[in-house]
């Protein structure tokens, strides 16, 4: 039986002020029977986790270096994170992708890194709207969460997130059917690459999702959760999909 996880993507948002927003959270739900996984920019993760005290709320970091230390300015490495209270770790999502021109196989590394440090690996897949209208959607991530999984990946140490790129932000989000194709598709696809394990590595639908499309959405089959950009921010909208998950 795979565990429900509600994750939020803070990106680059939020303050030391938005703690008031967790402790609402947290005060929400006292003993969620979901996990749940707040993922802040790097300088929020230490107050974070400091101030969850006893509620299981997870604090994550929104990506790591490959490398254990070294030259690499700006950078900050899995067991940096871990020090400063993150057990998990999203690798891959598009923005990095397309941003910092990440590729598959710097994520499966960056990924092998979290793992190796103890670290819960969210490694992030998806589809750009170009490529879901030429019908390549299948393809797209089937290439990609094969070339970005990590090392030391199974139902304990990896997540995958679903994100069509087109759907981030936008309001937009596929139809139920297509989610339910992807998720699908992933998970047979898992059960090539890591027998044994493919059940029990929870697949995360995440772009626009809200209170409002929470459970229609994690009524699909193979959907485990969700990974949350804008409707994390705050208690108020966050809360609504983590009791859907419930
Ligand atoms: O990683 C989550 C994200 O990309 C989805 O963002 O704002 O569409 O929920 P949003």
């Amino acid at each position: 039986m795979r565990r429900k996880l509600a994750a939020g993507n803070w990106k680059m948002n939020g303050s030391l002020a938005a703690m008031a927003e967790v402790r609402a959270l947290c005060e929400a739900h006292p003993a969620p029977t979901v996990d749940i996984l707040l993922c802040p920019p790097a300088t929020l993760i230490w107050p974070m986790a400091s101030m969850r005290h006893d509620h299981p709320l997870a604090v994550g970091a929104q990506d790591c270096h490959a490398e254990a230390k070294g030259a690499h300015t700006g950078d900050i490495s899995a067991a940096m994170l871990k020090e400063a209270g993150a057990t998990a770790v999203i690798v891959g999502h598009s923005e990095r992708r397309a941003d910092h021109g990440e590729t598959s196989q710097t994520v499966a590394a960056k990924g092998s890194a979290a793992i190796a440090n103890g670290l819960l690996a969210v490694v992030c897949v998806g589809e750009t709207l170009e490529e879901r209208e030429a019908g390549h959607t299948l393809d797209v991530v089937g290439t990609q969460l094969a070339d970005s999984l990590p090392e030391g990946a199974n139902a304990d140490t990896l997540v995958i997130a679903y994100e069509p790129v087109w759907a981030i932000g936008t309001g937009k989000v596929p139809t139920l059917e297509q989610i339910g194709e992807v998720h699908g598709y992933l998970r047979a696809q898992l059960a090539d690459h890591l027998p044994g394990d493919a059940d029990g590595i929870r697949l995360l639908y995440g772009g626009s999702v809200k209170g409002s499309n929470a459970a229609e959405i994690f009524a699909v089959a193979d959907v485990d959760g969700a990974l949350v950009g804008g409707a994390s921010l705050t208690a108020e909208d966050f809360s609504p999909i983590v009791s859907a998950l419930q």
